[in-house]
């Protein structure tokens, strides 16, 4: 469907054509006076210089064409020439009923069957995941959620960081402490063990301790440089010790990840590219997009206009090791060859921007990618605790995903006790809610800003059941389910005819807008528009509940529109949560 500001301005646009003015000034808006209007056109102004003429005059002009129809009830000129319109209710009667109760609320099908890739989560094997990495994956996955639901077939991909530096710094690291085991005995013939040797236990202490010993001591970094490019070469008892890693670090990623309600599509890594490397780099070679650089192997990617300096990407470096960049490039290879996408877009801390920039360039330089796949870096800010600074465990650790979605639940069950809601659950139902509540808190939290800016993570904030938070939108969502089960069991209609009333009218505006709030994520790559609408549509309703009588109501056509009209706002809910990747209890 289209928008009800999208349908007005088709309107509206009409009349400053039949004025010899250009279509795009006809744009109608929200009013940002919703006291003085729904709506406003202020086209008047920008047409008066264009037609040499007074804005007012513009203005009355379109007025008088405008007043001719019924889709407005009134059509007003403000100020220099804003022209403020509210539209009839015989018209919003019937774009409520054939465009925002159609199927799926009409949402138009924008994706048209495209490929979206979307790279998000990017945890590292080996290494615990941080709050980076739960950023990432709670927006890659609202964006996937909303782009699919506008019709495009987005595919989440969660690339794993799994070939890089601290993969050697492991390997060297467990080698220096038992050079017995098979894995590094050059002449083992195998098969090694099928039990990894390593836990995830292990790894807490493992990535830290190697990774300081090579910041201290030049020589041990060598040696896990050495380790890696063995890797890749892919030596036969390092990779199968690798392989254990994947392993014990997969299914943990998976079990966290599960638990936040996360999808991935794809299960690729940095490694799953290896082999495609080097048929591309020959290639880069041949079509002189390679060049030797002090023995290194890079792609230059400055251009003549850029005014800061932008350095190549580096496919080898000396020691023959393949780099981030690398292996971002290959990855590019693999997902124009599979899936010829649209767009490909990197939900990645915004710190790595110019690891995009070249991987952009490079891929666009040597015909990688082609001028119709557009490359998106989403680059997001860091999630800072109360004192500003980034978000650390009270010993000053990284806060583990795990701990972090417990401390909410655990928060979720306080705040649940304090309000005496859910006193007559049982303990199981009572623990699945704190866990919704509290994931809701944390996911809600993160959405509600635009990517690129920090934000605070306050746990008592975020789970208040007041203000803008996930708790509050849930306990209002809740409210509404339970008022239609009410009804339900008083054998009440809930599906009859919502008739528009001075009630209901601002709800009814506000869902309108839908459309445009979903083409806005999409266009932005910033869920924050759809968590502002949320917001909104929860408060109008809430103002609306307050306003009449629902159940109480005598009158039973009237009684029926309210309780449609909440059945409406209950989907609506259900269906936009569900696109931020949060559930809706059926009770609290
Ligand atoms: N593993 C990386 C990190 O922890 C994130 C990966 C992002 N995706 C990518 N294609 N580079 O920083």
């Amino acid at each position: 469907m289209t928008s009800l500001t999208d349908l007005l301005t088709e309107h509206v646009s009409a009349v400053f054509v039949s004025s010899d003015l250009p279509a795009e000034l006809g744009k109608v808006n929200v009013s940002d006076r919703p006291d003085l209007a729904q709506f406003q056109c202020n086209g008047a102004m920008a047409a008066a210089k264009i037609a040499k003429k007074a804005p007012r005059q513009i203005a009355e002009d379109v007025v008088s064409k405008l007043k001719d129809n019924d889709i407005f009830d009134s059509v007003e000129i403000a100020g220099p020439g804003f022209i403020n319109l509210n539209v009839s209710d015989s018209f919003l009667q019937n774009y409520l009923e054939t465009s925002i109760l159609g199927d799926n609320f009409s949402i138009p099908d924008l994706g048209e069957g495209n490929t979206i890739v979307l790279d998000y989560g990017g945890p590292n094997v080996g290494k615990p995941m941080h709050v980076g990495h739960l950023r990432s994956s709670i927006i890659g996955d609202s964006l996937r959620r909303v782009f699919n639901y506008l019709g495009y077939k987005a595919l989440g991909d969660v690339h794993l960081g799994d070939w890089g530096t601290q993969m050697g710094m492991i390997i060297s690291e467990l080698e220096i402490r038992n050079p017995e085991w098979p894995y590094f005995d050059a002449d083992f013939t195998g098969p090694y063990p099928e039990e990894s040797p390593v836990t995830l236990k292990d790894f807490e202490e493992l990535y830290p301790t190697a990774s300081k010993a090579c910041k201290e001591d030049p020589e041990r970094h060598e040696r896990a440089k050495q380790a890696t490019v063995d890797l890749q070469n892919k030596r036969a008892g390092y990779i199968a010790l690798w392989q254990h890693f994947v392993n014990v670090s997969v299914a943990s990623i998976k079990t966290n990840f599960g638990a936040l309600n996360v999808h991935f599509d794809l299960w690729n890594g940095e490694a799953s590219v290896h082999d495609l490397i080097a048929p591309m780099v020959e290639k880069l070679k041949a079509s002189s997009h390679a060049v030797d650089s002090d023995g290194a192997l890079v792609v230059p990617v400055q251009s003549e206009d850029d005014t800061k300096e932008i350095p190549p990407l580096i496919l080898y470096k000396k020691d023959g090791a393949v780099m981030y960049g690398t292996t971002d490039l290959a990855t590019l290879v693999e997902r124009m060859d599979l899936y010829a996408p649209s767009k490909i877009v990197y939900i990645v801390d915004k710190r790595q921007h110019l690891h995009f920039e070249q991987v952009f360039r490079a891929g666009r330089l040597s015909g990688i990618t082609s001028d119709t796949t557009e490359l998106v870096h989403v680059g997001y800010g860091t999630m800072n605790g109360t004192d500003g600074k980034p978000f650390k465990t009270r010993a000053g650790g990284v806060m583990k995903l795990e701990d972090l979605i417990k401390m909410a639940r655990e928060k979720a069950t306080e705040r649940l006790n304090e309000a005496n809601i859910g006193d007559n659950l049982s303990d199981d139902e009572k623990h699945d809610i704190a866990t919704k509540i509290g994931l809701s808190a944390i996911k809600f939290s993160d959405l509600q800003n635009n990517p690129v800016t920090d934000y605070i993570f306050d746990l008592d904030r975020m789970t208040s059941f007041e203000g803008k938070t996930g708790p509050y939108i849930l306990y209002q969502a809740v409210r509404i389910k339970s008022l239609l089960r009410k009804a339900l069991e008083q054998g009440v209609n809930v599906e009859g005819r919502i008739v528009i009333s001075e009630h209901n009218k601002k709800l009814v505006l506000l869902m309108g807008q839908l459309p445009n709030v979903l083409k806005g994520v999409c266009k932005s790559y910033s869920p924050h528009i759809l968590a502002d609408y949320i917001y909104n549509l929860a408060q109008e309703f809430s103002s609306f509940y307050n306003s009449c009588h629902i159940l109480s109501e005598e009158d039973a056509s009237v009684k029926e529109s309210h309780l449609a009209l909440c059945d409406l706002v209950s989907q609506q809910l259900d269906v936009t949560m569900g696109l931020l990747g949060i559930e809706i209890p059926e009770r609290m």
